[in-house]
């Protein structure tokens, strides 16, 4: 499963980056008014740093005003990968700006239709909401099940890209169901290295270490 990182904070992106946990980076507008930082500054920047995929999302609502923004974001960087809403106009502009060869993300998907009508746009990704979805009483897992059910049977070739992703539960069960990609903010990430019983047994080897009176080094 390919890990794409929820932000805009270039410290973190590059912490990460550097371990190799970075295959692609996600942001929305709300993640960039959180940055304080200026849009195209700031994707021209995570893209300088990431090989992979960079989600620069269009802030039009009518298709033709997404498509020309598209074009300009693409502009940015050979990995600006254009992030459209899940609403017919988006899926209108994600089928152009997919033909001209642009990588595009469908965003703000709920349902299984929504993200059969992204694939049959030509999305590069689609992004199910997780968390939001938890947030409302419904089972956001089972909408990943579904959407690779629906792209397996038809050999789709959009990623699933799980996003909204909130902890450490959702990033195992999108790998036990099969997303292509998750994207989850860069704690989120951390934390999947933490568990009590491996700071409690390193901690007892070091002690044990030291009454060796022995260094590696
Ligand atoms: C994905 O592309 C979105 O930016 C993100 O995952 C939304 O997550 P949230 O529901 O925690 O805001």
């Amino acid at each position: 499963m390919k890990f794409f990182v929820d932000s805009a904070d270039l410290d973190q992106i590059a912490y990460l980056n550097d371990i190799g946990f970075v295959d692609g980076v996600t942001t929305n507008p709300s993640i960039i008014a959180k940055s304080g930082r200026d849009f195209i500054e700031v994707i021209k920047e995570i893209c300088a740093m990431v090989e992979g995929p960079v989600s620069a999302e269009v802030t039009a609502t009518e298709a033709d005003a997404m498509i020309a923004e598209g074009r300009k974001l693409r502009k940015i960087s050979k990995n600006v990968c254009v992030k459209l809403p899940l609403t017919l106009d988006g899926l209108k502009a994600c089928k152009v700006l997919s033909g001209e060869g642009t990588q595009t993300n469908v965003t703000l998907c709920f349902s299984a239709n929504q993200a059969l009508l992204a694939a049959k746009a030509g999305a590069t990704f689609v992004s199910p909401f997780i968390g939001r979805l938890d947030d409302i009483g419904v089972d956001g897992m089972e909408l990943i099940e579904e959407i690779r059910i629906i792209f397996d049977n038809y050999g789709y070739e959009t990623e699933i890209l799980a996003a909204s992703i909130r902890n450490g539960g959702h990033a195992k069960a999108c790998a036990l169901v099969g997303a292509d990609v998750m994207t989850a903010p860069p704690e989120v990430i951390r934390k999947m290295a933490e568990h009590p019983l491996t700071d409690k047994g390193l901690a007892a080897f070091l002690k044990d270490w030291e009454k060796t009176g022995q260094s590696i080094l």
